[in-house]
């Protein structure tokens, strides 16, 4: 079995920084017509942070002003006030992370959209250097990445640094000395948050990367089980994914660890700093009742506001270094994000595009040269013309360049030298689009969506009624398959059509293409094995799409060859020889030898 492959790591990633102004405002593209829930959500904090201030405040009034002066009247209105503001509190902080979720949910589905809308328009040898793999990633955990900026409320950080500062404030005019010994344990509060969090965060790109191998390799098998199991594989794959698997434990742990330690000491350096105003405050408190209340003494309310305060003064700076490490997840993730949107393949835009009412149909390649990669020539000097209606047949041995003459005649790729013209004009001259639609491909390996067979064949074209699409099925007597199924045309087609059979699927793919009814017909003739019958009618299917229209057919086919009117015939990238089949069949050349090696009992 091939080795396992790395998935999640890639190159290219570096710890950024938590705050790149480019990026960020790269970001704010999407974030900006969706501001309004952001703005929103801070007024939300902002009013959230005062009664959150304000409660501390009201106990040490009660305290100092009700219970301790014996003032039992004004004690229970005061009650009902905390009461109120609690409440408040509790509306205050679920609006804000409703709006701020809004807001940032809006944005991201705005991202994923351009992301995916740019992922089309990209050319297929992009498609052919890029893991699927991580290009999905791209659309799904980097742009979660981001959904956390906005769950774990970084955007609304300032609301955070004005609390911060009001409880500041509060405490220092409540009891300078008191406040300035409470203050003690911040620095280092500050300092362990920040060292535990960047393990934290390093284990948990660890886990990142061992969660999608683990997805890749559970991804690969499962739909290679077949395979596994045919060639019993089992054992070696069980083998395989528990060493993926104890790698996730151990990066799952980890970070546990690293978090828990967090947790802990958190707690630990918050009561440390209870004891400590406990300490210092409480000696404070009982001089004040032995000397009975000096100027400047500390009352029972003001001790007691100092331990909420505080209390409530380590979240948001525990907080902090959390949101620091988000933000450079987030930063790490938006940098991937933008790199593949500057990525531009895009075909050039056509400047003054050609758009003929009716196509003829003559195909011309010109001097036409490629590879997939420059260095390695695929196609040299091809010159042919195919006239407007005839048919013509594509033969060679595998690897000739067959497929690859249609895949530059349907623009997935361009030349490198030469054109190729349609009636006439340069294919680049025309919008892909129209190019596209007025030339009908079926391909090798038929693709399937899920959906059901009507909607596989319409494939979402408006022009392509359900009416056309079950006449143009029924030409190819598909309606006799499709009898059989218990849902008949609105039976429901799995993934990649996996409940269909491989007949079924290439006449499905014929309809397609009939229904579409373009001028210009490419076909890439599938050279699977299936029964007498559906062989008669995939024959009768071939001979229906090329009907009246230019065709250029890859034929595997005899019956293919036999029916067309010129036979092309490539060797190692070059046109070798063309003529019908009789006149090449005189010749005794490569397509004789050809017609020996594969057909050799049929003809
Ligand atoms: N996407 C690709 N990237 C790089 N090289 C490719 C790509 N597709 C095909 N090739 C190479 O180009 C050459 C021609 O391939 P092509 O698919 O045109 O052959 P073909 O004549 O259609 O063969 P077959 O009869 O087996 O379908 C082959 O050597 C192949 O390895
Ligand atoms: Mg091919």
């Amino acid at each position: 079995m091939p080795p396992i492959r790395h998935h999640g790591m890639e190159p290219g990633d570096r710890p950024g920084s938590a705050f790149d102004p480019e990026l960020l405002k790269r970001l704010w593209v999407y974030i900006r017509p969706h501001q309004r829930y952001l703005w929103a959500g801070l007024g939300f904090l902002l009013m959230l942070s005062a009664s959150r201030l304000v409660l501390p405040w009201l106990v040490k009034i009660a305290i100092d002003d009700h219970l301790a002066a014996d003032d039992l009247a004004g004690y229970f209105p005061l009650l009902g006030g905390f009461l109120g503001v609690a409440l408040l509190d509790a509306v205050m902080r679920r609006s804000q992370q409703i709006a701020v979720e809004t807001g940032g949910q809006n944005a991201l589905l705005d991202l994923r959209l351009s992301l995916f809308r740019h992922l089309q328009r990209l050319p297929t040898s992009f498609f052919d250097r890029t893991p699927t793999g991580r290009l999905v990633g791209r659309v799904t955990t980097d742009v979660e990445a981001l959904q956390e900026m906005f769950s774990s409320g970084v955007v609304t950080i300032i609301g955070d640094f004005i609390f911060l500062g009001a409880t500041l404030v509060i405490l220092l005019s409540l009891h300078l000395k008191l406040a300035l010994v409470s203050l003690l344990v911040v620095p280092l509060l500050l300092f362990v948050t920040l060292f535990v969090r960047l393990r934290v965060r390093s284990a948990y790109v660890v886990m990142r990367a061992r969660l999608s191998e683990m997805n890749g390799f559970l991804h690969e098998r499962i739909s290679g089980m077949p395979v596994v199991q045919m060639f019993n594989r089992e054992a070696a794959t069980v083998k395989a994914y528990g060493g993926i698997n104890a790698g996730v434990r151990d990066a799952q742990l980890k970070s546990v660890r690293w978090e828990t330690v967090l947790s802990s000491l958190m707690e630990l350096l918050s009561s440390f700093t209870v004891a400590l105003i406990l300490w210092y405050g409480g000696g404070l408190v009982a001089e004040n009742w032995r000397t009975e209340g000096i100027e400047g003494g500390l009352t029972l309310g003001v001790l007691f506001a100092f331990i909420d305060y505080m209390q409530k003064f380590f979240q948001p700076l525990n907080d902090l270094s959390l949101k620091y490490t988000v933000m450079q997840n987030a930063m790490t993730a938006s940098r991937r994000i933008f790199d593949l949107i500057d990525v531009d393949e895009r075909l050039p835009e056509v400047e003054n595009p050609v758009r003929p009412a009716q196509v003829v149909g003559e195909i011309r390649f010109e001097g036409v040269e490629f590879g997939y990669d420059p260095e390695q020539p695929v196609l040299r000097g091809v010159d042919f013309t195919v006239a407007p209606g005839e048919k013509v047949a594509l033969v060679g041995a595998t690897g000739a360049g067959k497929t690859t003459v249609l895949k530059l005649l349907t623009r997935l790729y361009d030349p490198l030298a030469g054109r190729i013209l349609l009636d006439g004009v340069d294919i680049r001259e025309y919008e892909p689009r129209d190019l596209r639609r007025r030339i009908g491909l079926v391909p090798q390996d038929v693709f399937l969506f899920e959906g059901d067979i009507l909607e596989n064949i319409r494939l979402g074209n408006p022009e392509v009624t359900e009416e056309a699409a079950i006449a143009a099925a029924t030409r190819l007597h598909l309606d006799e398959l499709v009898a059989r199924f218990p849902g008949g045309w609105h039976e429901p087609v799995r993934e990649r059509g996996r409940n269909l059979s491989a007949g079924e699927k290439q006449l499905l793919s014929f309809a397609r293409v009939l229904a579409a009814s373009p001028r210009v017909l490419v076909l890439d003739e599938a050279t699977s094995n299936v029964d007498s019958r559906t062989e008669q009618l995939l024959q009768e299917a071939v001979h229906e799409v090329m009907q009246g229209r230019t065709s250029l057919a890859i034929a595997h086919r005899l019956s293919t060859v036999r029916d067309a009117d010129r036979i092309l015939v490539f060797h190692k990238g070059e046109l070798a020889e063309q003529g019908s089949h009789e006149q090449l069949m005189e010749q005794r050349g490569l397509y004789w030898c050809l017609v020996q090696l594969q057909y050799g009992d049929e003809v």
